[in-house]
């Protein structure tokens, strides 16, 4: 959402409902400044999420309640109200497809028009949707016109017939609908629902990295979520369902101790490579909040939390092998979410996956607020960026992107109007 706040300067706020935490975003922008679109954080806020697992919403009162929780703690720290926020949406239950739509150009001299760009982007969307599956986002890729193809942006050109190739993204109906019911419980307005690796990606690659290839992989608490560009498009989107939290599970298992100590050991202490780690070195889990004193082999904690990570990695791989990019993408790998905390997680997916690798931290963001460099605020931070790409003046026929869950979202909050005396 965008609003006033102070004269010149409008405000835009996103929210991740993520399996381990809650997290709002509110940036502003100056207007002026339009072309570079850098915004600026002035608050990120985190809350631990209740009513959410593998990115699912299991429990909408549990959730309303983080969602209320995360929303005051942001009212409060820039004084005003967030009326409106641009929400992500992730979850096991995405499927990303490709369709083409085909139109008849309009004006009679052929010479193509943005009316006639929509209307092949809508003629694509008009696919019959998977049951109970609805539709996120219709993103264009290339356009042919009369049988010439690759074009990226046909308007201005001449011709009869436009074809567009988009990649559609549905979400499961149920899903769509309760995350639409609980931030409206919260009492807040949705911008548009935004698939959370996407908004994420969009933030952390170039647009020079997006045309060589790349592949931004999200390492959250139970779910591993990867985007792959190339050419400047979108070529594939998949949400994994295992997470940081397996580590964890694991460690807990390995060293027979709590979950809460196991996860302290693992944030603290935990390393991907035992083959660099000395024999003689222990970690005390008394450090990591046990009750008792007692020493564990530090490489042997390795081992396990480099078989759980080198898992996580190949079936990112198999997701690249599905569609042939395995191994070759030159702009290689971008890692973030939480999860890709974990030590010496870049060196050790470079053998893995043969990619050059590194940390995804989001571009051209200011803000006091540490959370800028704060790898788990990536989604919430990229739905800044996306929000603000889409309200750009002068934006929207070069837009990559095109954006349709509204509708859904709409009918639902009318829904809700109606029913509130
Ligand atoms: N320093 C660290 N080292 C290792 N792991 C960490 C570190 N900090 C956080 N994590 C792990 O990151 C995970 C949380 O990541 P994140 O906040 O991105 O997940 P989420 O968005 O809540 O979950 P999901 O995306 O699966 O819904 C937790 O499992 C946590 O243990
Ligand atoms: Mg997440």
């Amino acid at each position: 959402m965008i609003f006033k706040r102070k004269q010149n300067l409008e405000i835009i706020s996103g929210i991740d409902i993520g399996s381990s935490a809650v997290r709002v975003v509110v940036g502003q922008y100056d207007p002026d400044e339009k072309n570079k679109r850098n915004i600026q954080i002035l608050a990120a806020v985190e809350v631990p999420s209740e009513g959410v697992h593998k990115g699912v919403i299991t429990s909408i009162e549990e959730c309303v309640s983080s969602v209320s929780n995360a929303l005051e703690k942001t009212e409060r720290t820039i004084g005003c109200p967030i009326e409106h926020l641009w929400v992500g949406i992730s979850g096991t239950d995405i499927i990303s497809q490709e369709s083409k739509g085909v139109v008849a150009v309009a004006k009679t001299d052929g010479e193509i028009e943005d009316e006639d760009v929509d209307r092949a982007v809508e003629a694509a969307r008009t696919v019959a949707a998977p049951l109970n599956y609805e539709v996120l986002h219709v993103i264009p890729m290339t356009f042919s016109v009369d049988g010439q193809t690759g074009i990226k942006d046909p308007v201005g050109m001449t011709g009869i017939r436009l074809e567009a190739d988009t990649r559609i993204i549905y979400g499961l109906s149920s899903h769509i609908k309760n995350i639409t019911k609980t931030v409206y419980r919260a009492g807040v307005d949705i911008d548009d629902l935004v698939l959370s690796i996407l908004a994420n990606g969009e933030v952390v690659t170039t647009p020079r990295q997006k045309e060589l290839g790349v592949v931004v992989v999200n390492i959250g608490s139970s779910t591993t979520s990867l985007v792959v560009y190339e050419d400047g498009d979108v070529v594939h989107t998949a949400v994994i369902p295992v997470g940081s939290e397996h580590i964890t599970n694991d460690v807990a298992i390995g060293l027979r101790s709590s979950i809460d100590v196991a996860e302290r050991v693992k944030i603290y202490f935990g390393e991907c490579e035992a083959d660099k780690i000395l024999k003689k070195e222990k970690i005390n889990l008394k450090d990591c909040g046990s009750e008792v004193f007692e020493e564990v082999s530090k490489k042997y904690v390795a081992e396990i939390v480099g078989a759980r990570v080198a898992e996580i990695l190949e079936k990112v791989n198999e997701e690249l092998t599905s569609v042939q990019k395995a191994g070759v993408l030159p702009a290689g790998v971008l890692f973030t979410g939480g999860g890709s905390k974990i030590g010496g997680l870049v060196e050790f997916s470079k053998d893995i996956m043969g990619l050059p690798a590194s940390l995804g931290y989001p571009l051209d963001i200011k803000g006091a607020a540490d959370k800028v460099k704060d790898l788990s605020f990536g989604t919430s931070i990229g739905l800044l960026k996306w929000g603000t790409m889409l309200h750009s003046t002068g934006m929207k026929s070069s837009l990559p992107l095109v954006n349709s869950s509204s509708k859904i979202v709409e009918k639902i909050q009318s829904l809700f109007k109606s029913l509130i005396p």
